[in-house]
């Protein structure tokens, strides 16, 4: 099964998640955001907003990814103001025609909850079920053997 690990990032957490899972999968790995420097305490303010107005921003995929190459893709992101970030939610509706039928979600938090009914609902955005959810939390945790044993449990089933 080919498949692609995506990725949208502030801070890096992310990025290593989908880098471990990756990995464990053989997957390919890269990268899309909505070409914004949200670093520093202007970007944090900046990525609130975008949230809370439920902002849609413009995307960009990684140079070169084909999206229909793929049989299964896992996007990841990271959570913003309790629930999914606007750039991932983004994302999910800009491609959603492109993405293969199996799409998993991987979203990183550094609180206690798991935000899985937020992350079920970007099923709306995707048009129709998604195949799985992976959250996990980022602070406090060791969230990148976390991520490797979701990694090898989906293995196992694929
Ligand atoms: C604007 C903003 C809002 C956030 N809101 C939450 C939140 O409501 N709950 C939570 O658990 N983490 C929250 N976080 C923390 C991030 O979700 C967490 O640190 C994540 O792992 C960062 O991923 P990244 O390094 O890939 O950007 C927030 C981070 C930012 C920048």
């Amino acid at each position: 099964m080919k498949t692609l690990c995506l990725y949208y990032t502030r801070t890096n957490k992310t990025k290593e998640v989908m880098e471990r899972l990756a990995a464990v999968l053989g997957a390919d790995l890269a990268e899309y955001s909505d070409g914004r420097d949200r670093s520093g305490v202007f970007g944090y303010i900046g990525a609130c907003f975008a949230t809370v107005n439920n902002t849609l921003p413009r995307m960009k995929l990684q140079n070169g990814v084909d999206l229909k190459a793929y049989d299964r893709v896992l996007i990841g992101m990271p959570v913003w103001v309790e629930g999914p970030c606007a750039v991932g939610r983004a994302f999910i509706k800009k491609y959603r025609d492109s993405l293969p039928s199996d799409v998993f979600y991987v979203v990183t938090h550094m609180g206690d909850r798991d935000y899985l009914t937020k992350i079920q609902a970007m099923d709306d955005l995707l048009g129709r079920p998604s195949a799985g959810q992976f959250s996990v939390k980022t602070k406090e945790n060791d969230y990148l053997k976390e991520s490797e044993e979701y990694a090898k449990n989906l293995s196992l089933f694929c």
